[in-house]
């Protein structure tokens, strides 16, 4: 049957995402001959005049399974039900989403984005019957519903690579070293990284922290002659004093102290002799080549997506259960974020083997 979808990319980038829109054109062209049509910029395409769309077609799509970034261009301030105006006004144009898509003769659109993008397509197919179906992306990695959001593990790539490189100056200069990562809600990529690259302490959003004792913990270290420490922070991470806090009010404690590592140095100045440092690492965690394990995720992701549409499967998400690519309800999948359990296996791990989560 010929039909003719949409694809766009919403939220902050992951690595992967071309490899997902490559994977999609791929089997809806070669299997299904449908024309495939990438929308720019998440929702805005749709909603700017003239609109900027355009058809992609297997030449368009060469080189992109290595490649950061979207071809597509992505926005996280793309809420059309909180559309933000040039003016600085908010104004409701969701229904405008639904009526350009069928002005341009979609039947549907393949939205890739994280919690905040399956969230709002969600609200569009049901409240303006807007077709769609959605791919989990984000480096937090803390969708419900499935097992892995394509990203995080290049993302936790990274961030171990830069504890390896932290851990040799820390050594040599016997300092307390802070590296702070992503994670604003939740702080899976803290905890495997900071597995992974050998982490004394790791700082989560979901455990706050007591600054006398991570100030034992490096005390602990240096009674045995490991005269340094390694820190990794979630960027949400506070500490036990700030539990309490709004979202809001967290945000702006973070915002006053220069960031989750910085705050949590200056938790220690005084309770420990040692010289102290800390990096940010930002979106260098964002940025570049996926890893392997994350192409292959997102090109399952891709195939997975286009046999949903063949399907017509719409208003549900493609995820990772057990290893296995399945389709689960959008409704499902947007109820809840998926946040570290403190009490779960991977803490327990890490505690097992002398981490402190302060
Ligand atoms: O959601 C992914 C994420 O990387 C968060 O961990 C982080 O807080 C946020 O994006 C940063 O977004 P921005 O690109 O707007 O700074």
């Amino acid at each position: 049957m010929s039909r003719r979808v949409g694809i766009s990319t919403g939220g902050g980038d992951a690595p992967g995402l071309n490899a997902v829109i490559r994977a999609f054109v791929k089997h809806a062209i070669r299997d299904h001959g449908w024309e495939v049509v990438g929308i720019e910029d998440s929702f805005d395409g749709l909603l700017e005049t003239p609109r900027r769309l355009r058809a992609l077609s297997l030449r368009s799509c060469q080189g992109l399974l290595h490649r950061g970034g979207t071809i597509l261009g992505t926005t996280n301030r793309g809420d059309p039900f909180t559309y933000v105006g040039p003016d600085g006004t908010t104004r409701d144009r969701s229904h405008e989403v639904a009526q350009a898509a069928a002005e341009a003769g979609l039947e549907g659109i393949v939205t890739i984005g994280g919690d905040g993008t399956q969230r709002i397509s969600h609200r569009l197919m049901r409240d303006h019957g807007l077709k769609v179906i959605g791919v989990p992306k984000t480096i937090d990695n803390d969708l419900a519903s499935t097992d892995r959001t394509f990203g995080f593990q290049t993302a936790v790539d990274i961030a171990t690579e830069a504890l390896d490189r932290l851990h040799t100056t820390a050594e040599s200069h016997e300092r307390v070293m802070f590296l702070e990562v992503m994670g604003r809600d939740a702080g899976h990529i803290a905890l495997h990284a900071g597995i992974s690259g050998g982490a004394d302490v790791i700082l989560l959003p979901e455990i706050p922290y007591d600054p006398d004792l991570i100030a034992a913990k490096v005390r602990a270290r240096r009674d045995v002659g490991r005269l340094f420490t390694l820190v990794v922070v979630a960027e949400g991470a506070l500490p036990k004093t700030c539990a309490g806090m709004s979202p809001e009010e967290r945000k702006e404690r973070l915002r006053r102290g220069h960031g989750a590592a910085a705050v949590a140095m200056a938790q220690l100045d005084g309770l420990v002799p040692h010289e102290m440092r800390h990096v940010i690492l930002g979106h260098i965690q964002r940025g570049g080549t996926p890893t392997p394990a994350d192409r292959l995720l997102a090109t399952r992701y891709g195939v997975a997506a286009a046999e949903l549409v063949a399907a017509d499967r719409w208003g549900e998400m493609v995820a990772l259960r057990n290893g296995e690519v399945v389709g689960v309800s959008m409704a499902e999948a947007t109820s809840s974020q998926k946040l570290v359990d403190p009490d779960g296996s991977l803490v327990r791990t890490a505690r097992a083997t002398g981490i402190s989560f302060g």
